[in-house]
């Protein structure tokens, strides 16, 4: 059965793409890689023995969104990760973000339609509850308004499908995800930020491996055990492995109803020092950090309710967050010897 991952050289989606194929489905990746490399095709290839086929497409032009599926007449259903997703480069630029996160959307779903494809599966984001006022944040914990216009995209994109879903014409689970790390344990695919990373786990590995001169923790003055903020950390694989139970579930008809939302964490929280110990632990190294002034419009903290997935999906984040790290070093050695 072929399935459509938009977005598949992406961090998240290569990992999914892995797990796609060693569940036994064809895949097809889009990308147009402005934020990934080409090259991830051949390492997925090297993790699964079949380079999955790729289109170089970029989704927010319409014509080219339809000719792909023109040219794949037998996908049955689309992952959708691609999406411009740094936070603070949204606020500088929001009409790229909504042209590009939205209108890809749109653009897809259109395409469906035509082609009568009725599965969706996208990649939401624990953003939309922004600082929620009830911890753990259930499915059903309201969503606040954005914090950014990435965010909002993201609330955009739930409604518009929760409307089309509406129409009779889709069914689909928004997955919403806390905080993935960590790389594939084989070290062969991972994370690979563009520039200076924005977000903590890369940021660390980055400077322990020298390519950064210290980290920032920002702010140690919040009210959690530590004084540093607490997050959901999830393993990427983990993440990777819940989007072929959630394909499954509604190529099954196994929906509750048409229009389903999951949380994807580990439902633990951890602070920005507990992350840091247990990179220290796991690889050895003493990392150079500094704490600094809070960074702007971050929250305090969250991590998920996961009792509704565990139940629903039948399915549970295994591993922890050593586990998470060692991966992530591992990726960033495999990197600096790749890079010799
Ligand atoms: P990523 O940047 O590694 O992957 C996204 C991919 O989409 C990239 O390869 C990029 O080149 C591609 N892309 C972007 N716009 C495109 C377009 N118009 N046409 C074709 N391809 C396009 O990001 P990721 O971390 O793998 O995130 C995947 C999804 O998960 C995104 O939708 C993101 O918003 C969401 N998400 C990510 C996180 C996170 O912390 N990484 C958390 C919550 C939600
Ligand atoms: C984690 C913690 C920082 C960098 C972002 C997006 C969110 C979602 C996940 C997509 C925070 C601290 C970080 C650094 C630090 N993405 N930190 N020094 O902010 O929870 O969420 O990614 O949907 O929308 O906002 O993740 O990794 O940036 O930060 O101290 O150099 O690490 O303050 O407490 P965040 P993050």
């Amino acid at each position: 059965m072929k399935i459509l991952v938009t977005g598949g050289t992406g961090y998240i989606g290569s990992h999914t793409v892995v797990e796609l194929q060693q569940a036994g489905y064809e895949v097809v990746v889009v990308d147009n890689l402005i934020n990934s490399e080409k090259s991830v095709i051949d390492s997925i290839g090297k993790i699964t023995g079949i380079a999955p086929d790729f289109e170089e497409i970029d989704l927010s032009d319409p014509a080219m969104t339809d000719k792909l599926f023109e040219n794949h007449p037998d996908i049955k259903a689309v992952i959708h990760f691609a999406a411009l997703k740094a936070v603070g480069d949204s606020v500088k630029r929001p009409l790229e973000y909504y042209r590009n996160n939205i209108f890809s959307l749109v653009n897809l779903l259109e395409a469906m339609k035509r082609y009568d494809i009725k599965h969706f599966v996208f990649s939401s984001s624990c953003t939309v509850y922004g600082q929620a006022d009830e911890l753990p944040v259930k499915e059903s914990t309201p969503r606040k308004d954005a914090e950014s216009p990435y965010g909002n995209t993201k609330k955009i994109a739930e409604d518009i499908l929760e409307n089309v879903v509406r129409t009779g014409s889709l069914q689909c689970i928004a997955l919403r995800y806390f905080n993935p790390i960590g790389a594939h344990p084989s070290a062969v695919i991972g994370e690979l930020p563009i520039g200076v990373p924005d977000n903590l786990v890369p940021y660390i590995t980055q400077t322990a491996i020298g390519i950064r001169k210290k980290l920032m923790v920002f702010g140690n003055d919040y009210s959690t055990k530590d004084g540093t903020p607490i997050r959901d950390y999830i393993h990427v694989l983990d993440l990777a492995q819940a989007h072929v139970v959630a394909l499954k579930r509604m190529l099954e008809n196994k929906q509750r109803s048409p229009w389903e939302i999951f949380n994807l964490g580990t439902g633990n929280g951890f602070t920005v020092l507990e992350v840091i110990n247990s990179f220290e632990k796991v690889s050895g190294q003493k990392l150079n950090y500094e704490i600094v002034e809070r960074r702007a419009g971050d929250i305090e903290k969250v991590w998920a309710d996961t009792e509704y997935a565990n139940r629903e999906l039948g399915w549970k984040a295994v591993r922890d967050l050593d586990e998470m790290m060692r991966s992530a070093w591992d990726w960033e050695l495999a990197m600096k010897e790749r890079n010799k």
